[in-house]
């Protein structure tokens, strides 16, 4: 772990990466240029190490030029971009490449392509080391790209916080608080939602319920939302594909929450390989699975009360709700075993008072919390 300025950063590309993305990048590209001389244009400044690596792996004649752009202020794009140094030779019928250490918002990207746009180049190709796919929100043309990172803060190997860490051979990222998920398991009807409602004010924890994110879809008659609603008027589940997606985007938008408390989802063992990747990426991980039991016929009463007032299409006959359930035994159940694996289960009995089961719920959780404060000590 490093400190710069106020902030600490840990290992997460080494020099060795680094060196095999830069030389296939240089080898991609050479590839596609035969016969051309092409004129590298590195946006200064976080792209001079970048550059100088891609260059000397070039096989081949070439030209490079400089550009300097800013955007960033600490850790934070400002949305604006500035020119500091314009291109000062003519690429007026050149093929240009433009080198750039990493596009995240794409608001660089933009101001370069305007800038090339009146120096009627011949050819333009943009080439990244880095490229944020969540952050990026323009329609814009990126014709290499080194690697795909997540949507988190990173320096060195010439990317800086606050003009430090440029030096650094490697690349860090910034470190991340350590975070509670939290993965609440049970059959319909368990107290899943109830629970996790206590849980996230107790813990400050984001609540994803993928069946509140399905029902607002389709409450709001989106695609997502017409797609889901024949396979949840039937009790049955939505495809992994679908859901694992919305998944995905939900945590994407809320990375800076403490922690996450994903409810009704994994349900399918795809989905539960699908979060465990989602987790390695983001550089998190799912900390427990707590299962809440209770009898079928308990809770059949519970959805068939709740279906008399809160309009839930599946709630309305016991039919549907026992495809629910057998839905449940043969998908979600599996996943018992996937978690026991990994040491991950816990069960509680989710019989009882509202209350009670949330000092049970919290009492796994206290423990957890416990482990992980040590660990960061
Ligand atoms: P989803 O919305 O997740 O529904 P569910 O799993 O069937 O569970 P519920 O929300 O009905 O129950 P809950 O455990 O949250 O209990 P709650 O706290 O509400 O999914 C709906 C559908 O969306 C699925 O069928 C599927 O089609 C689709 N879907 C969602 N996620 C998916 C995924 N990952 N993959 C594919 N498809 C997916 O409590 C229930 C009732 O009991 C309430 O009225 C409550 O007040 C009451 N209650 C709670 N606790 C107690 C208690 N201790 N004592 C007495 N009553 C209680
Ligand atoms: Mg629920």
């Amino acid at each position: 772990m490093i400190k710069l300025h106020d902030k600490y950063f840990v290992p997460y590309v080494t020099a060795t990466e680094l060196d095999e993305v830069v030389s296939e990048l240089a080898r991609n590209l050479k590839r596609d240029m035969e016969g051309e001389v092409p004129v590298f244009l590195s946006v200064l400044n976080g792209s001079f190490m970048f550059t100088s690596d891609f260059v000397k792996k070039y096989d081949g004649d070439c030209e490079v030029s400089f550009i300097k752009l800013a955007s960033y202020c600490g850790t934070e794009s400002t949305g604006t971009v500035k020119e500091l140094v314009g291109v000062n030779q003519s690429l007026k019928g050149r093929s240009v490449v433009v080198l750039e250490d990493i596009i995240d918002s794409g608001n660089t990207l933009e101001v370069i392509y305007d800038l090339l746009k009146k120096e009627k180049v011949k050819d333009l190709k943009i080439v990244t080391l880095f490229f944020k796919p969540v952050a990026f929100t323009k329609k814009l043309k990126i014709d290499y790209i080194g690697k795909e990172i997540p949507n988190r803060f990173i320096v060195g190997y010439g990317l800086d916080y606050d003009e430090l860490g440029r030096n650094l051979p490697e690349v860090y990222q910034l470190k991340r608080k350590k975070m509670i998920n939290l993965v609440l398991f049970g059959k319909p009807g368990a107290g899943k939602g109830t629970q996790a409602n206590f849980l996230k004010e107790k813990y400050s924890l984001k609540h994803i319920s993928t069946g509140d994110v399905f029902r607002f879809n389709i409450k709001n008659e989106t695609e997502l939302g017409k797609l889901a609603k024949t396979y949840i008027d039937n009790g049955e589940l939505v495809p992994d594909e679908v859901t694992i997606n919305m998944l995905k985007a939900e945590v994407e938008k809320n990375l800076d929450a403490a922690g996450f408390i994903f409810d009704g989802f994994p349900r399918t063992t795809a989905q539960a390989k699908a979060l465990d990747e989602l987790m390695q990426y983001e550089g998190m991980q799912v900390d427990a699975t707590i299962a809440l039991e209770a009898d079928d016929e308990v809770l059949i009463q519970r959805l068939l009360e709740r279906g008399k007032v809160s309009g839930r299409s599946d709630d309305q006959d016991e039919e549907k709700i026992r495809n629910r359930f057998t839905e449940y035994n043969e998908k979600t159940a599996p996943l018992t075993e996937y978690y026991k694996k990994q040491n991950k289960f816990h069960s509680i009995n989710g019989v009882g008072t509202i209350e009670d089961i949330t000092e049970r719920l919290s009492k796994v959780i206290d423990s957890l919390v416990a482990v992980n404060t040590m660990k960061d000590k």
